[in-house]
Formats: C-alpha cells, sequence, structure tokens
C-alpha cells in the first residue's frame, strides 16, 4: 500500500491554491439527479469519493463526463434499481442519494452506507424525517428499501440535533414533493448552503439558506432545470494547510480559501499567534516559531469550530507552549490520531472519550505511522512536517478520499514530501 515520506523540520512557506470543497461537491452531484437536463458542476476536486459518487451516477444511467473544468451530468435516463457496490458502502456520503432517487424515482433499494470510522454514524435522523414525508423504510436482505406508495409530501421537520446528511436528503427529497416542508433545526454548514444554491439555480425554491430554519416549496409535477454550478473551495483542505502553517512555523498564502467560511477556525489561529489576514488572493498566514496554546477548544456544528478540523488543530498543538483542553461533541471517534501522536513524543491525556488534555512539548520525533481515517490521515501529515527526522504515513487511501494531492500541496509550500 502506499505511504506518504515527510522529512521534517521545513517551516512551510509560498503559497497554495485550494481545492474545490468535498463536502459541497458530493450532495451538488447527488442533487443532479433531480433534473432532467444537463449539468456542469465546476471545481468539484479530483479526489476518491468523487470519483466514487461519478460511479455511481453512471450506473444509475447518467452520463458523467469531466470537461470545462468541471463534472457534465445528464440524467436524462435513470434506471431506478437497485444501489450497491464498494462505492456505496465505502463512503457515507452516497446516503444522499437517498433524497436524490427518493424525490426521482419514488423509490430506491441501497446497501447500508459506510465512511470513515469516526463514530457509530447512525441513520435515524434521515429515517424518521423522511417517513414524516411519506417514504416507507422497509429492510431487504441487510440491503435499506425505501419507497413512497403515495408519493412524497412535505412536511414539518423538526430535528433535535444539528444533522448536515440529515438536512441534505431532507432538502433532495422536498424540492420536488407535494407541497411545502419547514426544516428547523436544520444544518448550516456552508456545504448545506451551497447545495441549497445549486437547487436554486436549477429553479428550486428554498428560503431561509444558511439559517437553522429552511423553507422548501414543493414543487411536485415539475422537473429542475440543469444549471451550470461552481463548487465552492474547501474549507477544511485549507484550514489543514493553515495548521501546516501554525505547526511549522510558516509564511503562507492560502489562494481562493474561503474566509468567509473559517472564522472560528481563524480565531483559534490568531488564538495560537499566528496573523491571518483576507486578502483579494486568499488567506495570508504567518505564524510564530512555537504556537501558543489557547486554553480550550471546543469543535460544534457550523459556526462553530469544526469536528473536521480537530485532528489538525490537535497535532499543531502538540509543540506549543502551554495547555490546551480540546472537547469533541460532534463524533465520539476522533481521538484515533492521539495514539499515533503520543508515539511520536506528544503529550496528550485522554480525560475521557470526548476530552483530551494538550501539553506542549518541545518536539515530535519521525516515525512510521497509519492513518485510520482521512482527516485524522492528514494531521498524522502534519506531525511529520514538525517531527525531527522521517515519519511514514501509511493508509494513504484515506487521505486520498479529500485531498487531490497533499503531497503536491505540501511541496510547493516547500515540504519534503513524497508518496511512495
Ligand atoms: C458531514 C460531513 C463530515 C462532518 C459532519 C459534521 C459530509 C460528507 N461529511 O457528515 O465531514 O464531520 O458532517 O460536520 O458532508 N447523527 C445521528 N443520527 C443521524 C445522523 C447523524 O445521531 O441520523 C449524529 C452523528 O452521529 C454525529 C452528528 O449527528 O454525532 C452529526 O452528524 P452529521 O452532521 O449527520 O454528519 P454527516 O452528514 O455524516
Amino acid at each position: 500500500m502506499d505511504s506518504i515520506h515527510i522529512q521534517g523540520g521545513v517551516s512551510l512557506q509560498g503559497k497554495v491554491p485550494i481545492q474545490g470543497s468535498k463536502n459541497a461537491a458530493l450532495p451538488i452531484l447527488a442533487a443532479s439527479l433531480l433534473t432532467k437536463e444537463t449539468s456542469c458542476i465546476r471545481n468539484c476536486p479530483r479526489i476518491a469519493d468523487v470519483y466514487r459518487m461519478v460511479s455511481l451516477l453512471k450506473n444509475l444511467g447518467c452520463k458523467v463526463s469531466w470537461e470545462d473544468g468541471g463534472i457534465r451530468v445528464s440524467p436524462v435516463h435513470v434506471c431506478c434499481g437497485e444501489m450497491r457496490g464498494e462505492a456505496i458502502t465505502g463512503m457515507r456520503s452516497s446516503l444522499c442519494l437517498l433524497g436524490a432517487m427518493l424525490s426521482r424515482c419514488g423509490e430506491v433499494v441501497m446497501e447500508y452506507p459506510g465512511g470513515c470510522v469516526i463514530g457509530e454514524r447512525p441513520i435515524d435522523l434521515h429515517l424518521v424525517a423522511l417517513e414524516k414525508m411519506g417514504v416507507v423504510f422497509s429492510e431487504e436482505n441487510e440491503r435499506l428499501r425505501a419507497a413512497s406508495p403515495e408519493g412524497i409530501h412535505g412536511a414539518e421537520i423538526i430535528f433535535p440535533m444539528v444533522s448536515v446528511g440529515a438536512t441534505e436528503n431532507v432538502l433532495l427529497a422536498a424540492v420536488l414533493a407535494e407541497g411545502d416542508t419547514v426544516i428547523r433545526g436544520a444544518a448550516k454548514e456552508p456545504e448545506v448552503t451551497a447545495l441549497c444554491h445549486y437547487l436554486q439555480s436549477c429553479g428550486a425554491v428554498i428560503e431561509g439558506v444558511g439559517t437553522g430554519e429552511l423553507r422548501i416549496t414543493g414543487r411536485s409535477g415539475k422537473v429542475l432545470e440543469g444549471a451550470d454550478f461552481t463548487v465552492p473551495a474547501d474549507r477544511i483542505v485549507a484550514g489543514t494547510y493553515l495548521f501546516g502553517c501554525i505547526a511549522t512555523g510558516g509564511n503562507i498564502l492560502l489562494e481562493g480559501a474561503p474566509f468567509d467560511q473559517m472564522e472560528a477556525v481563524l480565531r483559534v489561529a490568531e488564538q495560537m499567534g499566528s496573523s491571518c489576514d483576507v486578502t483579494r488572493e486568499g488567506i495570508y498566514v504567518q505564524s510564530p516559531k512555537r504556537p501558543k496554546l489557547p486554553p480550550s477548544l471546543r469543535t460544534a456544528p457550523y459556526p462553530g469550530f469544526p469536528t473536521d478540523m480537530q485532528s489538525m488543530a490537535l497535532t499543531a498543538m502538540t509543540t506549543g507552549v502551554g495547555h490546551c483542553l480540546i472537547e469533541e461533541t460532534i463524533f465520539e471517534n476522533r481521538f484515533r490520531v492521539v495514539e499515533p501522536l503520543v508515539e511520536m513524543g506528544a503529550d496528550i491525556e485522554i480525560l475521557d472519550p470526548a476530552r483530551v488534555l494538550v501539553k506542549g512539548v518541545a518536539r515530535l520525533n519521525g516515525k512510521a505511522v497509519e492513518a485510520m481515517e482521512l482527516r485524522g490521515g492528514a494531521a498524522l501529515v502534519l506531525a511529520g512536517l514538525m517531527a525531527e527526522g522521517q515519519t511514514q504515513v501509511s493508509g494513504v487511501a484515506y487521505i486520498d478520499r479529500g485531498y487531490e494531492n497533499i503531497c503536491r500541496d505540501l511541496r510547493e509550500l516547500g515540504a519534503r514530501v513524497v508518496s511512495v
């Protein structure tokens, strides 16, 4: 299996363009199924999860090609069959095909979606909300069958907790439903907003975009139009390189980074002693040799500090000055990166499954470590940049799920990194 070899000790310097957002591109590609016309989805990242979504769309009968700086999807003929295989079971985002296929075909049979092992990741919120909209679920040979014998109808959906995926699934089911839908407790994440903007550009009627209350006017009996849409830059990838800069005392420009979506992250960067200047080109970050640790850091739904950035922040803190209490409130298994970091010399105390105490040490030492999930894997690459000597990160397939080419990007910033 591939691994990434890093010779540590270099401060990141220079500029790096930020790829399109994975978590925005995937539901937008699924949403293209609601139209019968061609959409061009520009700025899609060339990553494993997007390739999986493309292959799922092709299996469903869509014509899909990479061109004009984006993906053209023509969902003229869609086979309303069964969805199975590794692309479904290996990727959490395949779940948004549930809402999309229900809208398009009225029924769907699919294997249970997988994804990174960062927690239990139940799907109850999706099921309960869609049931309220007239969908009937059953299990068939360990597959999920969803049907809407009387059609999908609008409903008042009240989410007891914020779920990005469940909000997206309800949106996808609601835009072509009979009657109106209100989603209270909707996720406000920028990726949900991007999905709303794509659907609106296809003719869907959605109010309250970017707020916790979305109002959708169902357009039953109508079809949506195709659209030309550009996926926003990936705030998590931008944040990864931002923490790489903080971790190595660097000086970099994150070209095209979506600064308006990164307020909580930029606040933490500034608490850690970095200056983050927003320019027309992107975010210009200058970091001190060793970061200061803020007393605490807590993940939260948007606009709070993203759970997807927690492993990178934790890693950058390991060689800072002071102590930081990190609390993970979204996924219960996001501290898997602690063990390899401790092997590299970090001082991190696990207080309970949701909280760790990081105590800054003078340095990390290079080691052979293994990525066990996407963001934790990227964090280990950052640890390699910080460490003395060589670090080898295996399990690169996880990192490839979300980064077009993390080695190329880091090399552009002067790091000594190769994929072997
Ligand atoms: C999405 C992102 C992921 C990000 C997460 C939170 C994609 C492809 N992935 O994941 O990178 O970390 O949002 O910002 O966009 N939950 C339930 N029942 C459900 C659904 C969720 O209890 O039916 C819980 C989850 O276990 C978790 C929390 O709700 O504790 C948030 O999960 P959710 O927002 O749904 O995450 P995803 O959409 O899977």
